[in-house]
């Protein structure tokens, strides 16, 4: 894939108090998506935010809204997300039941359905559901928390599925979420990722939030206007 790999800043590192703002200065910084972690403390030891949080915080970007669902079941909350303004909604094929019911409901909702594999998830899971997806997002960590290590085997995977949604033949992006800092950013990019997710090395970098999605695209934030 040519085009310019696209930067969706993980929201998870951001100050809560004040995401609103947060938003809109990655979105000013050149974020290309917002990414949003939902965690229920089911799915992933963890607890976020929901669709009406959501609902609000879309008043401050227009950039589309790449929704990360780590919850369990997905299915009775898809209208809500929908209502609520998510762009992108993607969900582990391992919370259930059905993955493939669920994608067509994000699909039947007006989103577009992403699928996110767990460090351990095989990518056969995706050999019957490719018609039906738009993302795919490779965790680079297991799920539940931000300022992980990158888990290397992950990169491999990335090569196969990159190979995968080539050989669909469909525009799917290849995303890569957990651990992406500017050095693994660039293993990612070459093994095929054409988007990366970045919670810490975005909010928490020595840089600008400008400098930091700069040096994950690998690009100087100069060459970025
Ligand atoms: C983890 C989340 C990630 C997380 C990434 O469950 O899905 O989006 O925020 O955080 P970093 O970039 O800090 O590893
Ligand atoms: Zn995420």
């Amino acid at each position: 894939m040519s085009r310019t790999t696209l930067i969706s800043p993980s929201i998870l590192s951001a100050d809560f108090a004040r995401l609103g703002e947060e938003i809109q200065a990655i979105d000013t910084a050149g974020a290309d998506m917002i990414h949003v972690d939902v965690m229920d403390g089911h799915y992933v030891p963890n607890l976020t935010i929901g669709p009406t949080v959501l609902k609000d915080l879309k008043l401050y970007s227009t950039k589309p809204f790449d929704v990360h669902l780590m919850i369990s079941p997905v299915d009775p909350l898809i209208a809500e997300f929908a209502k609520a303004g998510a762009d992108y909604l993607t969900v582990h094929p391992d919370a259930g039941p059905h993955i493939h019911r669920t994608l067509q409901a994000i699909r039947d909702h007006g989103m577009k359905p992403g699928v996110a594999l767990n460090p351990a998830t095989p990518i056969n899971v995706l050999d019957h559901v490719m018609d039906e997806i738009d993302l795919v997002l490779v965790m680079g960590v297991n799920p539940g928390f931000g300022g992980q290590s990158f888990i290397l085997s992950q990169l491999e995977k990335i090569r196969s599925l990159s190979r995968m949604t080539a050989a669909s033949g469909r525009d799917i992006i290849l995303e890569v979420d957990g651990g992406v800092t500017p050095f693994t950013a660039r293993q990612c990019r070459e093994a095929g990722a054409n988007a990366l997710v970045a919670g810490s090395a975005v909010f928490k970098g020595s840089g600008t939030y400008a400098e930091n999605i700069a040096a994950i695209r690998g690009k100087s934030s100069a060459q970025v206007t």
